[in-house]
């Protein structure tokens, strides 16, 4: 297991290229499995669970030929329905699949993804959805097995919360439903809206992706179709928030203020300036920052998945900050390695309250999941000293090169084989 060595304490400074979204990516290339037509899509990141992606979608009878940035996804034979547990059990948005394949073949047996480090993550509102369109459940051996033998009917389906996984496995298996199917109290969060805009290149009627209400005019026969991934907001924010704990100066390329306004308005109410530049963002922070206390919600809201950089950035603010976290239940695991960096940080239960210091040191630390390994990047690029943090599988999944792109922007991290 290869570790970081980070020795902290510079500003980033330079300019970094924004890459293809991974939640964006992974829902629109199982979006593929509603066709057997070739479909192309560009933009997309190399990442360990976009390749696990491609495993999941050639184990179902895919062909994917990945060049780096395009993945063309063709047919090869007959599609399976039943998802590899093997698969599913290191990528729980493999359960992504249920939607297109249940809409396509009207039966899907997909293993329930256990819970993972930030929470435990039912799919009840996904099964919930799918029942409300015609569906019979059945659970056998840790699967659960989904049936619609006549298809699915459209109807009106109220989420009990915005799930986004949800969302976007009923807006795939609606495609193919008799009549229309309203989804509401939808997230809303910009990757769905991308899959709207997806879905609709294949010839789906799709209105209010990205919206509370979503409608999806079904019995369509969605055809092969190109499309560019949207750029990775969270990507950005990290990169953003790096910059600023480092006190930097630092140019996005490839991504607005769009989609980023949370997160923007917290990093200048810290005490950033941030402007659109030309083709970018750009950020330069002067000072220590001051504290901003969050709360973290479905989109709009603040994103959940830039919590734990955030937690590293107020680390080293002038003054005291509260972090709520209202989306996963068990998502402060970084604390603890903050703490190890010297931060002052008293947990409980979804809240978190920091206590500003003038400086983290480095320290030995472990990585348990993607943003949190992230925000302990982002510490130890900040952090006086080296930093060796374990466990940097976990980033892989979701920040691609990460290193050669900070090393580019002057920080000083390097790879060092296990
Ligand atoms: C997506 O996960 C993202 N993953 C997550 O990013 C992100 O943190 C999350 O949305 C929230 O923004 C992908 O897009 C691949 P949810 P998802 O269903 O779809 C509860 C990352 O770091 N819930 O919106 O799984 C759930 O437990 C990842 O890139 C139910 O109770 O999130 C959670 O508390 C991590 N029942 C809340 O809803 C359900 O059936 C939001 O989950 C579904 C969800």
């Amino acid at each position: 297991m290869d570790s970081f060595v980070i020795e902290g304490g510079r500003p980033l400074r330079g300019t970094l290229r924004v890459n293809g979204s991974k939640n964006a990516a992974l829902p629109i290339l199982i979006a593929t499995l509603l066709t057997d037509e070739p479909c192309d899509v560009a933009n997309v990141p190399s990442l360990r669970d976009i390749r696990t992606t491609f495993r999941l979608l050639e184990n179902l009878g895919k062909k994917v030929v990945y060049d780096g940035r395009v993945a063309r996804v063709m047919a090869r034979g007959r599609l399976e329905t039943w998802a590899p547990y093997e698969i599913v059990k290191q990528m729980r948005a493999s359960v992504l699949v249920a939607g297109p394949l249940l809409g396509r073949f009207g039966l899907v047996r997909v293993p329930i993804p256990g819970g993972c480090a930030i929470g435990m993550r039912p799919i009840d509102i996904h099964i919930e959805g799918f029942k409300a369109l015609g569906a019979k459940e059945e659970s056998d051996r840790g699967d659960v097995v989904l049936r619609a033998p006549a298809g699915l009917q459209g109807g009106r389906v109220k989420l009990r919360l915005p799930s986004v996984g949800a969302t976007e496995n009923l807006m795939m298996a609606a495609c193919f439903a008799s009549g229309s199917t309203v989804i509401s109290n939808a997230a809303r969060e910009p990757e769905i809206a991308d899959l709207g805009t997806f879905l609709g290149r294949m010839g789906v009627v799709v209105e209010g992706a990205g919206s509370p209400t979503v409608v999806v005019r079904g019995a369509s026969r969605p055809a092969g179709a190109e499309h560019s991934v949207m750029p990775d907001r969270i990507e950005a924010g990290t990169f953003l928030i790096a910059a600023a704990a480092t006190g930097g100066r630092l140019r996005l390329e490839g991504i607005g203020l769009e989609h980023l306004e949370s997160v923007v308005a917290g990093l200048k109410a810290a005490g950033a300036s941030v402007r659109e530049c030309q083709g970018g963002l750009e950020l330069v922070m002067r000072s220590r920052p001051k504290a901003v206390s969050i709360t973290t919600a479905p989109h709009p809201g603040f994103p959940t998945d830039l919590q734990a950089p955030w937690m590293s950035l107020m680390c080293l603010s002038t003054g005291t900050s509260l972090i709520s976290e209202t989306v996963f239940e068990n998502r402060f695991l970084h604390a603890a390695e903050l703490v190890r960096m010297g931060a002052a940080i008293k947990v409980a239960g979804s809240k978190a309250r920091i206590t500003g210091r003038p400086r983290l040191n480095g320290a030995p630390i472990m990585a348990s999941d993607i943003r949190g390994g992230a925000a302990l990047v982002v510490a130890a690029l900040a952090a006086q000293g080296k930093t060796v943090l374990q466990r940097i599988y976990h980033i892989e999944r979701g920040y691609e090169g990460l290193e050669g792109r900070l090393r580019g922007v002057g920080g000083r991290i390097r790879r060092v084989p296990a």
